[in-house]
């Protein structure tokens, strides 16, 4: 969490740091803060809240056109949401200005020390100390080996941005938390996700852990943080600046749940054909024992559908567990693992911590990742990328059902690898057959709308399911949560009897999965129970079932699917449901309190 920017050109950068950070807010919008470098001197605008304050507060403030600056988005860690909490930190004299995404793990002890030493503190952030810790190690003409000696003191993890008054030049700092290089003509730019940069140019840098960047007008130097150079490969985005607009919605999540349709016909592109499915990777199938499955939040749940999809089409066992859990419990893990790890932005900390841990324990490792060139992506042995083009929205959406259309390919590929014959065309046919389906759903947003309005004044509600459907009454709920604040829990639907209907009455909703599979009649009962105690039932249902349209209070049509197709289905009606109660609640949808897009700090 937390976004940079950064940029050296000829150009003006307040207003290039402020667009900059507009495109990185989804990373933090709790406070902003420039800094500019102009005539050796260093000038700041700090706020609270988001970067449109910022912007206002800019507009006011008298800064100088200077060409040189870096800016910060926050996502509070340490210290509150507060103008003084905002970065960029400065030393005692005001010569070092820095920004940081990350956290600084023995701040506090380097904070006494240097309060020891007599330098005054500002602010109560870990990001702090790395200004006055330059500070201690800058003479007056040593900026990067100041830098250098201070980053070798750091534990924690930190992608920094630092400027100093008296030199024109940007030093990038990488540790942990990503950051990327945009290089322009006789510009540069730095910033903490390529989407930032597209408008400005497409061929960027990806620096690694344990490198610094230094960036000037004349062009930019690589080294490690023992001073080695290092010559970097730049890259070309394949993004363009379009996808990252909202194109027309009211909202990027609006806008990337009518993408899903499209997201998910490009995850298929290519690899998918009538002798099954093809990866540019290749692995051996034989030596998998059991496959791990490891992620956070929505990626967690995808999966959980994962281990339907793969124990059923491969018969290999899988476990799914939380990438948080998973690195701290001294996992069982050997060589005849396979560690998939499923992450939206490749940046979540615990799950590229539960990857590192997999990696050492000797298991190969899939990445299922949608950003292209993040440190996940970046880790793994072999990955597959989602395709689904950049997802802004706070609350994943097009990942999510991008993610599952993955693993279901996986798992055909590896099971056609392990038994040549195998290759089911009825299922690869109606795999093929998901897009049209969800444009067929998508047209009933305006029914979702309308029920949402029913919704919106509870406080709680619950969401029930079972087999592939019981992770999607997870997911329904964690987008409710996320964005409307109504407290929502997902549980399978059996399970209800065992404490959840001591809840019901007539003011809960209860949301069902009830599309016909395996257990649709034991959810036909399920339904029945919440009836008798006079709770109020939102359904999913096929189109042609009408037992369950009569038992539901009011029902949404989807088309028919099979349970490991299912899901992909299923789970719109509950994200436009999540969008339209909390519309109507007047919240920030793209921008729910308190979370972050990409979470990379443990
Ligand atoms: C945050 C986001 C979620 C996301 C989770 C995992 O909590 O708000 O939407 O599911 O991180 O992110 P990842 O990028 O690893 O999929």
């Amino acid at each position: 969490m937390c976004g940079i920017f950064g940029y050296i050109g000829s150009k003006p950068a307040s207003s290039i740091l402020i667009a900059g950070l507009k495109r990185l807010e989804y990373r933090g919008y709790d406070s902003a803060g420039i800094c500019l470098v102009e005539n050796q001197e260093l000038f700041n605008c700090k706020s609270s809240g988001k970067i449109a304050d910022l912007e206002s507060k800019i507009l006011n403030a008298k800064l100088p056109q200077a060409t040189l600056g870096i800016g910060h988005t926050r996502w509070a860690t340490h210290g509150e949401p507060t103008e003084i909490n905002a970065h960029p930190h400065f030393d005692c004299k005001k010569e070092i200005a820095v920004v940081h995404n990350g956290i600084i793990e023995n701040f506090q002890a380097l904070k006494s020390l240097l309060e020891k030493e007599g330098h005054i503190f500002a602010s109560q952030t870990d990001t702090e100390v790395l200004s006055h810790l330059i500070e201690k190690f800058y003479s007056g003409n040593n900026f990067e080996k100041a830098v250098q000696e201070a980053v070798e003191v750091l534990e924690g993890t930190f992608g920094l941005a630092i400027v100093c008054n008296k030199e024109q030049k940007i030093i990038a700092v990488k540790k942990g938390s990503p950051l990327v290089l945009g290089i322009g003509d006789k510009e540069i730019f730095v910033a903490s996700d390529a989407a930032a940069l597209i408008s400005h140019t497409k061929r960027v840098i990806y620096l690694e852990d344990n490198e610094m960047a230094m960036l000037s007008t004349d062009g930019f130097a690589v080294k490690k943080f023992d001073g080695t150079i290092i010559e970097k490969e730049i890259q070309e985005l394949k993004w363009s600046v379009e996808q990252i607009e909202k194109g027309g919605f009211e909202h990027f999540m609006l806008k990337e749940i009518f993408e899903q349709p499209q997201a998910i016909a490009n995850t298929l592109r290519g690899r998918l054909s009538s002798n099954g499915v093809k990866f540019s990777f290749t692995l051996d199938p034989c030596f998998v024992k059991r496959i791990i499955i490891l992620a956070c939040g929505t990626s967690y749940y995808s999966g959980l559908i994962g281990k339907h999809i793969i124990e059923r089409i491969t018969g290999i066992p899988v476990e799914v567990d939380y990438a948080s859990e998973f690195r701290y419990r001294n996992p069982l893990v050997n060589e005849s693992d396979l560690a998939i790890v499923i992450s939206q932005s490749g940046e979540t900390a615990d799950t590229l911590g539960a990857l590192k841990t997999a990696k050492a324990k000797g298991a190969k490792t899939i990445g299922i990742v949608n950003v292209v060139g993040s440190t996940i992506a970046r880790e793994v042995d072999a990955g597959i990328y989602l395709h689904a083009g950049p997802e802004i929205g706070v609350a994943s959406t097009k990942a999510f059902t991008c993610q599952i259309t993955a693993l279901i390919l996986l798992a055909v590929y590896l099971q056609q690898n392990k038994d040549d014959c195998w290759v089911d065309l009825n299922f690869l046919s109606q795999l093929q057959e998901l897009p049209n389906q969800l444009q067929e759903v998508l047209s009933q947003a305006e029914k979702v709308k309308n029920i949402a309005q029913i919704i919106k004044t509870s406080t709680n509600a619950l969401y029930l399911g079972r087999g592939t459907n019981y992770p999607v009454a997870l997911e329904g709920a964690l987008k409710l949560k996320e964005i409307s604040y109504i407290h929502a829990e997902g549980y399978p639907a059996a399970e209800m009897k065992h404490g959840p209907i001591a809840l019901i009455d007539e003011n809960m909703p209860v949301v069902f999965l009830a599309t016909k599979d395996e257990t649709y009649e034991k959810i036909l009962s399920n339904m029945q129970e919440v009836k008798a105690r006079k709770g109020k039932i939102f359904a999913i249902v096929n189109s042609d079932d009408t037992l369950a349209k009569n038992l539901a209070d009011e029902f949404i049509e989807v088309p028919f699917a099979v349970d490991l197709l299912s899901p992909i289905i299923n789970v719109i009606p509950l994200q436009l449901l999540a969008y339209y109660v909390a519309v109507s609640k007047g919240i920030d949808v793209d921008k729910p309190r308190n979370l972050a897009k990409s979470v990379t700090v443990e």
